[in-house]
């Protein structure tokens, strides 16, 4: 069993048992970033491109981190401090920075589709770690292995993304992830943030929260974009708080042994209080953890490195 592209793109049209190669590997190293000693020799020789066009916290981080792990040669590119600033484009650019002899990109864009065109110019593995409103795979993947980690299974569970639909790339990852592994989907925020195309997607939709969230299991919820706001399609903060805000008091709709989950970076107080974010059903802070074993599967699968072992 491999994967079959060499690039990582997206999850849509991602068999079940691809995905669930990259959980189980994951596993594994899962295991080693719990060492006191957490590095090992998987990637020795390869080097990565960490290509952010776009802010990132988590998933620079966490990237960067599984790369030095896995004794990968990392290094991190950021449009404020290179030619960018003066006008080199994005081919130019990765054309230039490839011809340093590199192995793989990791790229993050507020384009859609700037991990394919990357495909189409570049011999590197593509990794892609949030395209526009496109996907964010590896955000999905490790939602995916969180919520496995602590039921067991994906098939059968009942998992609500809520929020901004429309513009949110890891609610598209999700959605392909869930679905491919028998999740029951479904997707609540106000109709001015859900697409033209939703009902094409195949999840429940809903825009009255509580009937979103009446018997899930597990709720994702989505950081709320602010400037969103002065788009029109949020009339104000304080409305979207009181009609899809994630309070203490709504949880009771959810079935035993629910789970709180979100992506990050949260508005605390706007689409998640603090009591829920910081509360014993939350697995938020094990989502950020359980990332880096992911995106160590993710490289070390797409490398070749599995197939030489082999
Ligand atoms: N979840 C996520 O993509 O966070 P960052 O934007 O901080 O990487």
């Amino acid at each position: 069993m491999k994967l079959q592209s060499r690039h990582l793109l997206g999850l849509e049209g991602v068999p079940a048992d691809e995905i669930s190669l990259i959980l189980d590997t994951a596993i594994t190293f899962r295991e080693i970033i719990e060492r006191p000693i957490k590095k090992v020799p998987t990637l020795r020789g390869i080097t990565v491109l960490n290509l952010f066009y776009e802010p990132s916290t988590r998933t620079k981080i966490s990237f960067e981190l599984a790369e030095k792990r896995l004794s990968a040669d990392a290094i991190t590119f950021t449009t404020s401090t290179s030619s960018v600033k003066k006008g080199e484009t994005l081919k130019d650019t990765v054309r230039n920075i490839e011809a340093m002899k590199i192995n793989m990109v990791v790229v993050r864009h507020s384009s859609s589709g700037v991990p394919y065109f990357l495909t189409q110019c570049l011999d590197s593995n593509i990794i892609n770690a949030g395209d526009g409103a496109h996907e964010h795979p590896t955000q999905a993947l490790l939602d995916l292995f969180t919520i496995r980690q602590k039921y067991g299974h994906l098939d059968g569970l009942r998992v609500v993304l809520i929020g901004d639909v429309k513009h949110s790339r890891v609610v598209r990852s999700n959605i392909w992830g869930l679905k491919a592994m028998g999740a029951s989907v479904a997707v609540c925020g106000p109709s001015t943030l859900l697409p033209y195309e939703v009902e094409q997607f195949g999840v429940d939709i809903y825009t009255d929260l509580e009937k979103a969230i009446d018997g899930a299991d597990v709720v994702n919820i989505m950081r709320i974009q602010l400037e969103r706001q002065q788009a029109g399609l949020l009339p104000s903060q304080r409305e979207y708080t009181n009609l899809f805000g994630i309070t203490a008091d709504r949880l009771r709709l959810l079935n035993k042994n629910y789970t709180i989950m979100h992506p990050g970076p949260m508005n605390r107080g706007v689409e998640i209080t603090p009591e829920v974010a910081d509360g014993e059903s939350s697995v938020i802070l094990e989502q950020v953890t359980n990332g880096q074993a992911i995106r160590m599967a993710v490289l070390y699968l797409l490398s070749g490195k599995r197939e030489e072992e082999e």
